[in-house]
């Protein structure tokens, strides 16, 4: 398959730390074309958002990264969170499973979590120069420890090789990285609202503070959540200041 941007020049390993730290290295000692992949079947100490560690049982999920330069203003980066979501929930739909996106880029089935996404980007003057996005999909995994609330594609009751899940992301890795390099902003933020969980509901959360319901807004020009407090006053938090009781 021809891709437009992407070379997705694959590098597997059987261990390593993490796929995304592996691939930073990698590019720091020799620089890697744009859309080498990095995937492991086991990973010692995978990275989560907020300083979280990513558990995935040894052989059995998908746990790649990709390297990309997308040059883009600062002020889009949450695009690539955008186009990252949007590909692993398109390939999910492709197999019949119905998924959502939780803010800013879990991947649900029915509120049971199949999805994590890391991007790691690095900005020069007002440009992304660098993105590493890490996705870890789990794909055979039958058993997650109860508090997790996690699924897999098999749990889902769908058969699907690793490596074919994995070709069905790049496709539409390009796809959306597409129309972000095209300036589409407007289609990629309402396809990401379309499938955003509690998108225009009321849901409940919880600040430093306390337990809270809000109506979810959306995303502000900069990628945070933007809520509507029962007051009628609209905030914006981070990842780090707010989470989701769902
Ligand atoms: C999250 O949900 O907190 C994000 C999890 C991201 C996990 C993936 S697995 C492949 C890549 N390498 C890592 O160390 N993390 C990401």
């Amino acid at each position: 398959m021809i891709f437009k941007h992407f070379t997705f020049n694959h590098i597997k390993l059987i261990e390593t730390e993490s796929t995304n730290s592996y691939l930073h290295n990698l590019n720091v000692k020799t620089k890697q074309v744009n859309g080498t992949v990095v995937s492991a079947i086991n990973q010692t100490l995978g990275k989560g958002q907020n300083q979280n560690i990513w558990i995935t049982e040894k052989g059995k999920n998908l746990t790649f990264s990709i390297i990309t330069y997308p040059n883009i203003d600062v002020n889009y980066a949450f695009y690539l969170n955008i186009i990252s979501s949007l590909a692993v929930q398109k390939a999910l739909t492709d197999l019949k499973i119905e998924s959502k996106i939780k803010w800013p880029n879990d991947i649900l089935v029915n509120k049971k979590k199949i999805c994590g996404i890391l991007v790691e980007n690095q900005i020069k003057g007002t440009k992304v120069i660098q993105s590493i996005i890490g996705i870890g999909l789990n794909v055979n995994q039958t058993q997650f420890d109860s508090l997790l609330n996690a699924t897999s594609i098999h749990k889902e009751d769908v058969k699907i090789e690793i490596e074919d899940i994995l070709n069905q992301i790049y496709r539409y890795l390009d796809f959306y990285f597409n129309l972000l390099k095209e300036s589409n902003f407007k289609i990629l933020l309402n396809q990401y609202y379309s499938h955003l969980f509690w998108y225009n509901q009321i849901g409940d959360f919880n600040d430093e503070h306390s337990n809270f319901k809000a109506l979810l807004l959306g995303i502000s020009e900069i990628g945070l959540l933007k809520l509507r407090l029962l007051n009628q006053e609209n905030k914006v938090y981070d990842i780090k200041d707010v989470s989701f009781n769902y």
